[in-house]
C-alpha cells in the first residue's frame, strides 16, 4: 500500500514537474570584452532584457562583459565550439579566424561619416562580409556600432613624425599592422582586457581607441595626451554558433531576431552620445591632454596613410574595397 502511495506520490510530482523539466530555459552565453558602460556593453543587457522579454522567459541570456569569460584571442574559438552562443567582437578580429576582408573597415579615413557606414552596414556589403562568416560555422546577426578612433599617447602625436619608434597597441588586423608602420611606429597585436597595464608599465607607449573605450578601461589615466585624430573606426560584428541558432524552435529564433534587431537600433543610437560623454569626462579627469590636430596635420596624417591602401587592397579585396567606396559614396553598384 504504501510503496503505492509513493510511487503515486512519484507520479504525481513528475506529472507536475514534467513541464517545467521540459521547459528548463535555453541559456544563451553571451561573451565581449569590454567594460558594461559603453555602447556594446549596454547593447548586449538591452538584448538580454528584450531576449527574455519577447520569449516569456524561454530563453534566458548570461552577458560576460570585460574578458571575465574569454579574451579576445579565444572568444571566437569558444563561439564555435558552442561553449559560449553570442559574441560581438571588433571588425579588426576576424583576420585571424581567416575573414580578413572585414578589415577594410581598418583602412584609415576610409568612413567620412556614419550615414556611410550605415550605407555600408546595411547594404549589400554588409550582408556579403557576413555571409563569408557561414562556412566558419559562424552566423552573423547585426552590424554594433562604437565610434572613430583616437590615438593615445604620453607625448603630443601631431604629425606622423612624432610616432617615430613608438610601439603602439593594436587589435589583431594586418591593415592596423601596416596603419602603424606608415606612421613609423612599432606595431604590437594584444588582447584589449592587457592594454591598460602594458600602457601602465610602458610595455607599450600608446594606443587608439574610441572614447568610450579609453574611458572605461582607464586608459587615460596612463596616457598623458589623447588626439582627436579620427583615423580610424571600431564597429562590431554580433555573431552566433550557427548550429545553435539554426537549431533554434522557430518562435523563440523569432523572439531572439526581435530582440537583436531592437537591441542593434538600442546600441547604435546611444553609440555617439556614450562617446561624447567619455570624451568629456577624460577632459574632466585632466588626467589626459585632449588635443585636436590643425587641417594640415590632419593633411599629413592622410598623407602618411594613404600608402597602406595600395599595401592592403589585395589583402582586403579589391572588389571589396571598390564596392565599400562606392556604397560610402552613396552610389553602390
Ligand atoms: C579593442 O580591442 O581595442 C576593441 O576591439 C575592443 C572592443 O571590443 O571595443
Amino acid at each position: 500500500m504504501k510503496r503505492i502511495a509513493v510511487a503515486l506520490g512519484a507520479a504525481l510530482a513528475l506529472v507536475l514537474a514534467g513541464p517545467a523539466l521540459a521547459q528548463a530555459p535555453i541559456v544563451v552565453k553571451f561573451s565581449h570584452v569590454v567594460a558594461p558602460d559603453t555602447p556594446k556593453g549596454k547593447g548586449s543587457l538591452k538584448f538580454k532584457e528584450l531576449a527574455e522579454k519577447y520569449t516569456n522567459g524561454r530563453v534566458v541570456v548570461e552577458v560576460y562583459p570585460n574578458s571575465q569569460l574569454y579574451k579576445d584571442n579565444e572568444e571566437l574559438q569558444a563561439l564555435q565550439l558552442g561553449a559560449v552562443q553570442l559574441l560581438a567582437p571588433s571588425l579588426a578580429k576576424f583576420g585571424p579566424l581567416g575573414v580578413k576582408e572585414f578589415e577594410v573597415f581598418d583602412l584609415p579615413f576610409i568612413l567620412p561619416s556614419k550615414d556611410a557606414l550605415r550605407r555600408v552596414t546595411e547594404g549589400p556589403l554588409g550582408r556579403k562580409l557576413m555571409g563569408l562568416l557561414e562556412p566558419k560555422g559562424i552566423k552573423g546577426l547585426a552590424y554594433w556600432d562604437n565610434g572613430f578612433k583616437d590615438m593615445s599617447a604620453n607625448k603630443p602625436l601631431r604629425l606622423p613624425e612624432d610616432f617615430k619608434g613608438l610601439k603602439m597597441r593594436i587589435q589583431s588586423s594586418k591593415v592596423l599592422e601596416a596603419q602603424m608602420r606608415a606612421l613609423g611606429a612599432i606595431p604590437q597585436v594584444m588582447a584589449f582586457s592587457e592594454v591598460y597595464q602594458a600602457l601602465a608599465t610602458g610595455v607599450v607607449d600608446g594606443t587608439e581607441n574610441p572614447p568610450s573605450n579609453e574611458y572605461t578601461q582607464k586608459m587615460h589615466e596612463v596616457q598623458k595626451y589623447t588626439m582627436l585624430s579620427e583615423h580610424g573606426y571600431v564597429g562590431y560584428a554580433v555573431i552566433a554558433n550557427k548550429r545553435f541558432w539554426d537549431g533554434l524552435p522557430a518562435d523563440i529564433r523569432a523572439g531572439l531576431e526581435k530582440a537583436m534587431a531592437e537591441a542593434t537600433k538600442f546600441s547604435n543610437d546611444i553609440a555617439q552620445s556614450e562617446n561624447d560623454e567619455a570624451l568629456a569626462a577624460i577632459k574632466a579627469s585632466g588626467k589626459s591632454q585632449v588635443l585636436a590636430l590643425t587641417p594640415e596635420q590632419k593633411a599629413a596624417w592622410r598623407k602618411a596613410l594613404d600608402p597602406v591602401y595600395t599595401e592592403m587592397v589585395a589583402r582586403v579585396g579589391k572588389d571589396i574595397l571598390a564596392e565599400f567606396e562606392k556604397e560610402v559614396k552613396g552610389v553602390s553598384q
